[in-house]
């Protein structure tokens, strides 16, 4: 057993600085564009020389599959016009994002650096709908599973199954994690989906993989999204409201599903949430709201269960609660998750900490939480082979 809350950084990370595309389909923008657009808007925010970003890591899931574009990290630091810079692209499927503010993070706390610059993008639909579903499975298990036909609807689906034979969970309980998403997401400016959905739309929707419909499902999305970070030390030479990373934590599973004792449960969510607790000396209790892995709505049920929001087969009854409302206990979401704001896969885990930020600077307008003061982010890479947490907090 390891015990984290011995293995202490070198030191504290702030971030000063966020920006984001608006998330969509983006017919007249490249990634490189994306990028650049987002790398522009965080060097605005935190009001900073670009000469001053002394490295820079950018999560990109499969920009070669998707646009014919490898080497994301060159693209990225001179698209932002800050070459020559160390640079490093992060891949781990749709936690490509968080890896890169993991990876930025470490980058700090080790006292490598004091400025770095951190983003996530991905260009998706300029490939036919077939063709994402392929590369997207390419984050599968190719042999045991993609080969087989297998698709990320269809092994949500296995999980969906599982969860409701074996503790009752409902179809209507899994349709009201969407709706309570796209209510959340007409709040948000960049939001891809910027309308409100009701249950029988959820329920009378078209089937993709029993039980999932396409309102259960993330779509098919662009856009990027990027953060400016600093040695907890020097954040106060640039803003007044740094917001903290009081912990990053990461683990992997096995890649095909099949190989998992349960698959109620994502076994790198337990593990990788015990590690940030820990280093944050903190418990679910004391997370005021989180940003969760809604790629399918039973995905952020089994999240609340993981993350200890909820016991063990008690999902169903948090979300029937309302309490992960925005005016709830522990409002999930409210960006309005991968559902409605949208699932650029490797600008996802960044776009949670924008949304964290957002939150705890108390500039979320018609989606601020009241009282914000911790945020919990949870990104998961293809269906639990990678889980990312970082837990963020406007008190140091
Ligand atoms: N939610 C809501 N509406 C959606 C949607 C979604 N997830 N996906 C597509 N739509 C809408 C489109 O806007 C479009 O509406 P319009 O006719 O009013 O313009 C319509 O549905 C058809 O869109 P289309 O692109 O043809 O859908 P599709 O059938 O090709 O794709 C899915 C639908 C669900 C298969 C696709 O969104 C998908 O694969 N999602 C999952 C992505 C994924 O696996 N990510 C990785 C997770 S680990």
């Amino acid at each position: 057993m390891i015990d984290y809350s011995k293995l202490k950084p070198a030191r504290d990370v702030a971030i000063i600085g966020i920006g984001s595309t608006i998330f969509g389909e983006h017919w007249d923008k490249s990634l490189r564009d994306l990028a650049g657009e987002a790398g522009s808007k965080a060097l605005h925010d935190a009001n900073i020389d670009p000469k001053e970003i002394q490295f820079l890591v950018g999560g990109n899931m499969s920009g070669g599959m998707f646009v014919g574009q490898e080497h994301g990290a060159g693209l990225f630091a001179d698209h932002l016009g800050i070459t020559p810079v160390g640079a490093i692209r992060t891949e781990a499927a749709c936690a490509s994002g968080s890896l890169a503010v993991r990876v930025g993070y470490m980058a700090i706390a080790s006292g490598m650096y004091d400025v770095v610059a951190v983003g996530g993008a991905e260009k998706m639909t300029d490939v036919y709908g077939d063709r994402a579903t392929s590369v997207l499975a390419g984050a599968m298990d190719q042999e045991n599973e993609a080969f087989h036909g297998l698709t990320f609807p269809g092994v949500y689906a296995f999980l969906a199954n599982r969860h409701m034979h074996d503790y009752g969970t409902t179809r209507e309980q899994l349709a009201l994690i969407p709706v309570k998403n796209h209510r959340n997401g007409a709040l948000n400016p960049i939001a891809h989906f910027q309308r409100k959905i009701t249950l029988d739309n959820v329920l009378n929707s078209p089937l993709v993989a029993d039980p999932l419909r396409l309102l259960d499902c993330s779509p098919i999305s662009d856009g990027a999204a990027s953060l400016i970070m600093v040695s907890a030390d020097k954040a106060k030479d640039y803003t007044n409201s740094p917001i903290y990373i009081k912990a990053s934590a990461q683990a992997s599973d096995s890649l095909a599903v099949h190989d998992r004792e349960n698959i109620t449960t994502l076994n790198a969510t337990l593990v990788a949430s015990k590690e940030a607790y820990a280093r944050a000396g903190l418990g679910p209790e004391d997370i005021d709201f989180a940003e969760v892995h809604d790629c399918f709505s039973i995905n952020e049920l089994i999240a609340y269960e993981d993350l200890g929001f909820a016991k063990k087969g008690e999902g169903g009854k948090l979300i029937e609660s309302g309490e992960t409302e925005i005016s709830g206990k522990i409002p999930v979401n409210t960006s309005g998750g991968l559902k409605a704001k949208g699932h650029p896969v490797g600008a996802t885990g960044v776009a949670q900490l924008v949304e964290l930020v957002e939150q705890l600077r108390g500039e979320a307008g018609k989606r601020q939480v009241e009282n914000a003061r911790v945020g919990l982010a949870h990104n998961v890479g293809g269906s639990g082979a990678t889980v990312v947490i970082h837990i963020l907090s406007n008190e140091r």
